[in-house]
């Protein structure tokens, strides 16, 4: 990183602060403020993180002006174009794509970690059929830590690949014991001799009373859409990961909680939000009204899919789904929420309100269609983010658990509160 520096000149004290300044590959450079509160007392407040850079890293970059993602230097749309998910994971994790050799035994080492623990499914039977399939990926996920604890050296560069592998490999898996657990349906073990997306489809779809085979384009499509949310830098739920994992937590119990994480309908509960906002607005005669309340302060309506901390410019990944969307329902059958999703978007983009806000689609905005097509219901929309985002978020961990510099992450606060004060006796409480 080139260093310069930048002076912080203090009214109070009339002192000057030197402070270094780093530049890293891209994007702005970072003030570097860990030695601030030894040289001038002062802590920085910035709730959000919305000025903050938590850490350096070397996985990926976006630039949200110019609407550009790259995982390792890789542009998006060219890793979508022409690798696999399996290829981008290695991607995450080693920052190189796989050679032939590499790739072939990464592929192997995923399926012999496909299957889940026997006394695993046992924990499925313990929710009610509707229980939420994020509520199930959370516990059961979490529950994993309990079955690979002793076999766990997180200092140890072998164990913390083997953990990744498990988690790629066995992400799929207990989301589709999830999904059968609602439908009453019985379990499928993984078919290994299926690819990674293939595979996911036969669990969540096949039924041992009937033959099932995988439609190719429904495998494609899939696989693109995991390409496209496998990670995105510092987001909240990689963040999450990033804060549990740094207490030396247990990796299964850090991922648990980014998907506790991600769950939310500001974050990747999106999709499935989008999907619900779109039948609650049912048809383009209702748009107008629905952007009225979008931009009433008063009104807790959000447009959902739309706006992002980073991007002020189209989301590179929701330009690429919604080519994908067109060509999903060109084969199943179109949808009239897509129809009313891109005269949405049409209207928001000519609104000075979201214009002046940069508010463009996210990855959210059209991916729930595609699911839709896939006959994903609604509640494993954010599941599915879940599958792909536990690349991003278990090479995030492993970057900075293998950083010597690693220190648990602790931030200040600004305290309101009251000034010191004594116990009354209950007597004399008001
Ligand atoms: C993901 O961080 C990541 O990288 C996340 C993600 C990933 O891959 O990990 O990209 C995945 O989470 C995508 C985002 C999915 N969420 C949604 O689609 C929910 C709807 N979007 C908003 O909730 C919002 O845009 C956020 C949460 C995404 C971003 O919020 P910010 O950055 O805190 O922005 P903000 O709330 O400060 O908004 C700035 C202004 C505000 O208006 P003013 O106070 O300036 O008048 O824009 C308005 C907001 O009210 N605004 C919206 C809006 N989003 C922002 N107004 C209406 N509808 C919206 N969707």
């Amino acid at each position: 990183m080139s260093d310069s520096k930048v002076v912080l000149q203090d009214s109070k004290s009339g002192q000057a602060h030197e402070l270094p300044v780093h530049q890293g590959t891209y994007g702005a450079p970072v003030i570097d403020i860990t030695s601030l509160n030894k040289q001038t007392g002062y802590f920085t407040y910035d709730p959000g993180f919305v000025s903050t850079a938590s850490c350096k890293s070397d996985i990926t970059y976006l630039d949200g002006n110019e609407g550009e993602l790259m995982y390792r230097g890789y542009p998006i749309e060219q890793l979508a174009e022409k690798c696999n998910f399996l290829e981008v994971c290695y991607l995450l994790l080693h920052g190189e794509l796989p050679n032939v050799g590499e790739k072939e035994s990464f592929e192997n080492s995923i399926v012999t970690h496909t299957l889940i623990n026997e006394s695993l499914l046992n924990f499925f039977k313990g929710f009610h059929y509707d229980a939420h399939p994020m509520a199930m990926m959370t516990g059961v996920v979490g529950s994993l830590s309990a079955f690979y604890h002793d076999s766990l050296d997180i200092q140890n560069p072998q164990h913390r690949m083997e953990t990744a592998h498990r988690l790629i490999a066995k992400m799929p898996t207990i989301a589709a014991a999830a999904y059968k657990h609602r439908m009453g349906e019985p379990f499928m073990y993984p078919q290994n001799h299926l690819n990674y997306c293939g595979n996911f489809l036969h669990m969540m779809y096949a039924r041992p009373v009937e033959e099932y085979e995988v439609d190719p384009m429904a495998e494609k499509a899939l696989d693109i859409l995991f390409i496209l949310h496998a990670d995105h830098e510092q987001n909240a739920s990689t963040s999450t990961v990033r804060l549990a994992g740094s207490s030396d937590a247990n990796p299964y119990a850090a991922i648990a909680a980014g998907i506790a994480c991600l769950w939310g309908a500001a974050h990747g509960g999106a999709n499935e939000a989008v999907l619900k906002m779109l039948d609650e607005i049912g048809d383009v005669k209702n748009i107008e009204k629905y952007l009225a309340k979008a931009k009433d302060k008063t009104d807790s309506f959000r447009l959902m899919g739309f706006g992002h901390r980073v991007y002020k410019n189209f989301d590179p990944r929701a330009k690429i789904i919604k080519t994908i969307c067109h060509q999903v329902l060109e084969k199943y059958g179109d949808d009239p929420r897509m129809e009313l999703a891109m005269r949405l978007e049409e209207i928001a983009l000519k609104d000075e309100y979201f214009i002046e806000r940069k508010l463009y689609p996210n990855v959210d905005f059209y991916s729930g269609i595609i699911y839709s097509a896939l006959k994903f219901p609604v509640e494993m929309f954010t599941v599915m983010f879940a599958i792909a985002r536990t690349a991003g978020w278990i090479s995030h961990w492993i970057e900075m658990i293998a950083d010597p510099s690693k220190k648990i992450g602790r931030p200040r606060q600004l305290y309101t509160g009251p000034a010191s004060r004594n116990v009354p006796d209950i007597s004399q409480r008001g």
